[in-house]
């Protein structure tokens, strides 16, 4: 089962991918998490990528598609990979279409989660990522048992450098601007269902589920 979650940020696109590959085995492949990991081993790819990030604007295109490529050639995706936050541009979609008719793969489908922007701002600014395993967490929709410690594995929660309400705005504007126009792309290619993103995480997660089942095989 090969999918793509598209939606805005903070749309919870993360979280849904989690659950999503706990439940059918298949990995979460985030651009967003890749590029952080960079960023914190202090790699030239981490350094160039993060003025980007910091000014909430997107990673040049050919950057982000030579990370993906390398990832869905790993043995791991044989069996299906859910890819989240990319592709998040026309050329970076076609790019995917290149690479996986050249790997004899397809999209099954394209999981479009909408969340209107006054939430995203709402969802993001009390957003805490743990340090260590990645495990997402809202002060007041998601928190954790314990202040600032991760309930999976004891890690420090800390908060994204990119999460600040100025950031979270203008990295809605380049979503509005770059990304939504996949919308359309991926509804004329047949594959793409909506789900209403502003539910709360099981419920939105149980409208994913009913179009997954008819993919898993
Ligand atoms: P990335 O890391 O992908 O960030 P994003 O797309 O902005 O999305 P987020 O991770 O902020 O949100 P999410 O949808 O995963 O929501 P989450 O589940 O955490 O990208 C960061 C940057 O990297 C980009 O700005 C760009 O610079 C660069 N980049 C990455 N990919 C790129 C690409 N392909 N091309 C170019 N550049 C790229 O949930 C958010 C919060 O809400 C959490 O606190 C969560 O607990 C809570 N929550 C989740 N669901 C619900 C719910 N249903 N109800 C209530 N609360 C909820
Ligand atoms: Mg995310
Ligand atoms: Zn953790």
């Amino acid at each position: 089962m090969n999918l793509i979650l598209l939606g805005a940020p903070g749309a919870g696109k993360g979280t849904q991918a989690k659950m999503i590959s706990e439940k059918y085995g298949i990995p979460q492949i985030s651009t967003g998490d890749m590029l952080r990991d960079a960023v914190a081993k202090g790699t030239e790819l981490g350094r160039k990528a993060k003025e980007y990030m910091d000014r909430g604007e997107l990673v040049p295109d050919e950057v982000v598609i030579g990370i993906v490529k390398e990832r869905l050639q790993q043995p791991d995706c044989r069996k299906g990979f859910i890819l989240d936050g990319f592709p998040r541009t026309i050329a970076q979609a076609e790019a995917l279409d290149k690479m996986l008719g050249d790997l004899g793969m397809k999209i099954d489908a394209v999981i479009n989660v909408a969340v209107p922007e006054e939430e995203v701002v709402k969802r993001i600014v009390n957003r805490r990522t743990c340090r260590k395993c990645g495990a997402v967490y809202h002060l007041i929709y998601n928190p954790p048992k314990e202040d600032n410690k991760c309930d999976k594995c004891g890690g420090e929660l800390y908060q994204r450098d990119d999460d600040r309400e100025e950031t979270v705005r203008e990295r809605y504007r380049v979503y509005r601007e770059n990304t939504e126009p996949l919308i359309d792309y991926y509804r004329r290619k047949g594959v793409l269902f909506d789900v209403d993103g502003t539910k709360d995480i099981k419920g939105v997660f149980q409208e994913i589920d009913e179009i997954l089942k008819k993919f898993a095989d």
